[in-house]
């Protein structure tokens, strides 16, 4: 089969389609053609050879397919040939054929294409990982999601809103329109404002009850300080830096503030599995009604996809950005 290898670690230009091994799926697994696949930024840290892919896992990039069932495990009872499919898996993606646990498929909703179904298991996942699972948000809680129009903060938004809770987001100024359409009450320009000073004054003075934070280092503090009593946070990348200097520890006492970082990939297949029925459950009615939708940024044909890579990396994106595979 053909699939995007890599030459050598380093920049998108090291992407080239190639030939690779077909897989054939385990015994609880199927075999996809893949018709879509989504960016992911772990797919360009991979691609610099600074994340590689779980034991067991494909070395082939991309973490989420949509396609269609072309073959079955030998102990799968509940899918067919034929059926149409999205989901995460832990590599492989960028290809014609990918397998994926059986446990891990979603029946793609019948008002999406493959291109927008391919944008929905990463981020809502994460999102609703972080949020329903970990941050347990209640209705009227306060919420703040960093990065608002990334994919996973597009995804969160509309998750935080289905549970009545009041959004807060930071984001580029340009980005800010696609947020407050989504649901937030609140965008802030992280570039002009202090994001805690806008919090705090948004919420007289109180913070809020749970924060998204993908950014790290440089928010830390600002973070502690923007939440409320019992405040959660949830911390799901370190896109601005891993290491502290000097930080205040004393809001995280007296506020008695939760704080937990979660990555989704090497989770194990038991909770992954549970993860994605707990999504169906929640938000595949959502989507059939289109109360939910997945954010497409773009779609780009698979042999541009160094293009694609530039355009994530350059963090033009708002929401998904989708290779079609053909
Ligand atoms: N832990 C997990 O389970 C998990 C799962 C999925 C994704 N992630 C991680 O979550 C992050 C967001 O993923 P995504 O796919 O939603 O991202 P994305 O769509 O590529 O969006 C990322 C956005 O973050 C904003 N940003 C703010 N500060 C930044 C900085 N210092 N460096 C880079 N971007 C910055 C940018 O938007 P503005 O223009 O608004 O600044 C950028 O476009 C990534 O780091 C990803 O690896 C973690």
């Amino acid at each position: 089969m053909k699939a995007v290898l890599i030459k050598a670690f380093g920049g998108p230009e090291n992407l080239h389609i190639g030939n690779w091994e077909k897989p054939s799926p385990k015994p609880q697994e199927l075999l996809i053609k893949v018709h879509a696949t989504a960016l992911n930024r772990a797919d360009t840290m991979q691609r610099k050879g600074q994340y590689p892919p779980p034991p067991g896992d494909s070395p082939i990039l991309g973490l989420e397919i949509a396609g269609e069932v072309v073959a079955l495990g030998t102990e799968v009872t509940n899918w067919k040939i034929g059926d149409k499919i999205c989901g995460l898996i832990g590599g492989g993606g960028y290809a014609e054929y990918a397998v994926i646990p059986a446990a891990q498929a979603l029946p793609i909703p019948e008002n999406l294409t493959y291109e927008e179904a391919a944008g929905i298991p990463e981020v809502f996942l994460t999102a609703f990982q972080a949020i329903n699972w970990i941050g347990k948000l209640k209705k009227e809680e306060r919420i703040l999601i960093h990065a608002g129009a990334s994919g996973v903060g597009t995804a969160a938004i509309q998750i935080a809103k289905a549970i009545g809770a009041e959004i807060f987001v930071t984001a580029s100024k340009g980005k800010h329109e696609t947020c407050l359409n989504l649901g937030a009450a609140k965008a802030i320009d992280y570039k002009k404002d202090n994001f805690q000073e806008q919090v705090l004054a948004f919420t007289d003075g109180k913070g809020v009850d749970m924060i998204i934070d993908f950014i790290a280092a440089p928010y830390f503090q600002q973070n502690i300080n923007s939440l409320n009593f019992d405040g959660r946070m949830v911390m799901l990348a370190l896109m601005g830096g891993f290491k502290l200097g000097e930080l205040n520890m004393l809001p995280i006492l007296f506020k008695r503030i939760k704080i937990q970082g979660s990555t989704l990939r090497a989770r194990t297949l038991d909770y992954k599995a549970k993860l994605t029925k707990d999504l169906y459950d929640f938000a595949w009615h959502r989507f059939e009604t289109g109360e939910f939708k997945p954010i497409i940024d773009s779609v780009y044909d698979w042999t541009e996809v160094a293009e694609a890579h530039r355009y994530m990396e350059a963090n033009k994106n708002i929401g998904k950005i989708i290779l079609k595979i053909v």
